[in-house]
């Protein structure tokens, strides 16, 4: 096998990568916000957390930097329209929450409606790694009934135009 530069193998095989699509909303003074996000783990069993990386380009990153919650979502593969929405719109032009359902939950926290299943909670940690800051959550509440249906994943929208680039 030929070694190609590691930046374009790295590209390359990040594109073949698929992993699951989720929905991060948040709010702060009464501006509520959210995106679709890809770059997401959970990073500790006990206690448990989750780390949601948001780039400083987006909406959500700067109203999620003074809030206290973060909610995630995830959404069946054939959700295309509603990750569309919070993937290829930007709170800075666009009302995403004019256009979807969703309710406020504790902690001004927006759910979304008709998700597989969520889980939010406090922001305990907020690391800048990049053009990407994490936001590490210990979920704290959510549902998550029993379900059959396939995810979204990255390859299920590898053709999306991000609402902001980078
Ligand atoms: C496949 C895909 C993966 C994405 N992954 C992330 C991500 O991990 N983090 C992030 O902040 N934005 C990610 N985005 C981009 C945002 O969802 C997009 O720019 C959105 O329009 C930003 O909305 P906002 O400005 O209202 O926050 C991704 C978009 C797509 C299409």
């Amino acid at each position: 096998m030929v070694a190609s530069g590691s930046g374009d193998a790295f590209e390359r095989a990040a594109a073949e990568l698929d992993y699951p699509m989720l929905i991060a909303t948040t709010s702060a003074d009464g501006e509520l916000s959210g995106c679709l996000v890809g770059f997401a783990t959970q990073v500790s069993l006990l206690p448990a957390r989750f780390l949601v990386c948001l780039s400083d380009k987006n909406h959500t990153f700067r109203v999620a930097g003074r809030a206290s919650h973060l909610a995630v979502h995830y959404v069946a593969a054939d959700q295309v329209e509603l990750a569309r929405l919070f993937g290829e719109q930007t709170g800075d032009t666009v009302d995403k929450f004019a256009r979807c359902e969703w309710s406020m939950a504790a902690d001004n926290l927006p759910v979304l409606a008709g998700a597989e299943f969520w889980f939010a909670g406090p922001i305990v940690n907020v690391v800048r790694f990049g053009d990407h800051t994490g936001f590490v959550i210990e979920p704290d509440r959510g549902d998550a009934a029993e379900r059959s249906t396939e995810l979204l994943s990255s390859l299920l929208v590898r053709d999306f135009e991000p609402g902001h680039k980078g």
